[in-house]
């Protein structure tokens, strides 16, 4: 074997499971006007928070057996009712979606790939960056709740477990800062930071590393358990429904709204603290490192080749 070829073949063990396959010409031939097709559904849309669901969803599905539209699927025991996947929204666009590509291209466009086709075009639409999304994969025909359970994070799980979801993903410090950037808009439900408000970590205190007028503007809004429900918690109170850095100032003003989010930058001796201020510092630094690690959690093991289906309806199998 030639130096080029070991080399090569070492790259290719370890990808593993992560996709060489997938490709930014996939429906090139099969199904050339996916991007805008897509689009005009959701520009159709006025609800301001879209991206901010749609991209979760992308997430929440490709953390669960990989990028494979399971967590879309109507099914008993589906993901869809794990706890961390409450407030998970957006699956009607995603229909309208699904029926205006199998109207133009039937059969041909996977449901996992129009999360990721979507959430491309909704976090550019609101300022955010754009980057070149890889295509090819196929809906998985079973879904995985205890999956879901496991492999999900959660903003109270503290910052070395929330580290560690990731890395199972192949997902590193970057990725994570990166990523976590996403709450640069939509909302949250109080249930999800309610304990930081009163009683952190059974302390009985809020925590300290909340900014104490952010922490009373929270307070109204969440003010005991019968709002653990309520929604119009912005996860970047600064500029709530744009893509921008202002999540990463946020963390360094201690006015980060989730546990997960402010860890990043108030855990001592993480290596996360040095990528928070570099991201706050440089919005353009941020927007290349999003597309670059959104490329990353897309190649998380998709079903290709004959694997799966191309489901004709996002809630159900064929
Ligand atoms: C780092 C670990 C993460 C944790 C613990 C976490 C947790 C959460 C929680 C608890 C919510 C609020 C859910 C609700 O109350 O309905 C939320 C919302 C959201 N998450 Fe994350 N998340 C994480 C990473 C990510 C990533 C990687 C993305 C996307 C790349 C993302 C995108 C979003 C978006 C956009 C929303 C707002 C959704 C909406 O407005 O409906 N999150 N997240
Ligand atoms: C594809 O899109 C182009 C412009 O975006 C349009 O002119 C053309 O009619 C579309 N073709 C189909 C088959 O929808
Ligand atoms: C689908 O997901 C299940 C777990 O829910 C996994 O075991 C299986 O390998 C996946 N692939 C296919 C083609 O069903």
């Amino acid at each position: 074997m030639s130096g080029f070829s070991i080399v090569f073949f070492i790259g290719m063990m370890m990808c593993g499971a992560c996709s060489a396959q997938l490709s930014p010409t996939f429906y090139a031939t099969s199904c050339p006007n996916v991007s805008s097709i897509v689009r005009d559904v959701v520009q159709r849309q006025s609800d301001v928070r879209l991206g901010a669901k749609i991209i979760r969803l992308h997430f929440h599905d490709c953390f669960v057996n990989g990028c494979d539209g399971s967590v879309l699927l109507d099914v008993a025991d589906g993901e869809k009712g794990a706890f961390a996947n409450g407030g998970l929204d957006g699956f009607e666009v995603i229909d309208d979606i699904k029926t205006a590509l199998e109207n133009a291209c039937p059969g041909r466009v996977s449901c996992a790939d129009i999360l990721a086709i979507a959430s491309e075009i909704l976090v550019s639409s609101v300022g955010g960056p754009n980057w070149q999304v890889q295509l090819g994969r196929r809906d998985n025909t079973t879904a995985n709740r205890a999956g879901a359970d496991a492999n999900l994070p959660l903003a109270n799980d503290g910052f070395d477990v929330v580290q560690q979801k990731f890395a199972d993903q192949g997902l590193d410090s970057i990725d994570l800062v990166a990523l976590s950037g996403a709450h640069t808009f939509g909302q949250a439900r109080c249930i999800t930071f309610r304990d930081r408000l009163y009683d952190f970590g059974g302390s009985g205190n809020p925590d300290a590393d909340l900014d104490a007028t952010y922490l009373q503007t929270l307070r109204q809004n969440c003010p005991d358990q019968d709002s653990a429900n309520n929604i119009g918690n912005n996860l970047d109170p600064t500029t709530p429904n744009g893509f921008d850095n202002n999540y990463f100032t946020n963390l360094q003003n201690n006015r980060g709204l989730l546990q997960s989010d402010q860890e990043l930058f108030s855990t001592t001796g993480a290596d996360t603290v040095a990528i928070v201020n570099r991201f706050a510092g440089s919005q353009t630094q941020f927007f290349d490192a999003f597309g670059e690690s959104m490329i990353k959690m897309g190649n998380i093991s998709p079903l290709t080749g004959n694997n799966g289906e191309i489901r004709t309806n996002c809630r159900r199998v064929n």
